[in-house]
């Protein structure tokens, strides 16, 4: 199992905007092999920046998959727009995959 995620800094005033391009999009991941599952996660609101953390989650059946998906012409299409929304971000997303060692 192969957990990749990447973690978002999003500024204040606009946590529904970036929840909505999320809800809204046209998602081709069901379709890749080795895909499991996928969630949105929001994480704590840092009260000295006023800004809040998100995750994206998602698990593969192993690295490979993944690097498969991170090759596909979805992954592409999914990013087309990835640089817009300038003032929402906090700056760079943040990516972190992970093997699993032991799952129980
Ligand atoms: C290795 C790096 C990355 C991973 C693993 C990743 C993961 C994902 C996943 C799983 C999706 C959903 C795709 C779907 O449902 O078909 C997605 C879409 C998206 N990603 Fe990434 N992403 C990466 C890089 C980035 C970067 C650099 C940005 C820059 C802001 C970004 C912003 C977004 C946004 C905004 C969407 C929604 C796209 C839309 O429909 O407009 N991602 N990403």
């Amino acid at each position: 199992m192969y957990i990749a995620m990447n973690r978002f800094i999003i500024n204040e005033g606009h946590e529904d905007d970036f929840e909505n391009i999320w809800r809204n999009r046209d998602s081709t991941l069901k379709e890749m092999p080795g895909f499991q599952t996928f969630h949105l996660l929001k994480g704590a609101r840092n009260e000295e920046t006023k800004q809040t953390l998100y995750a994206s989650h998602t698990v593969w059946e192993d690295h490979e998959h993944f690097v498969s998906w991170i090759n596909s012409e979805q992954f592409k299409n999914a990013h087309k727009k990835a640089g817009s929304n300038k003032g929402m971000y906090g700056g760079h997303p943040n990516f972190e995959g992970f093997d699993a060692v032991l799952s129980e």
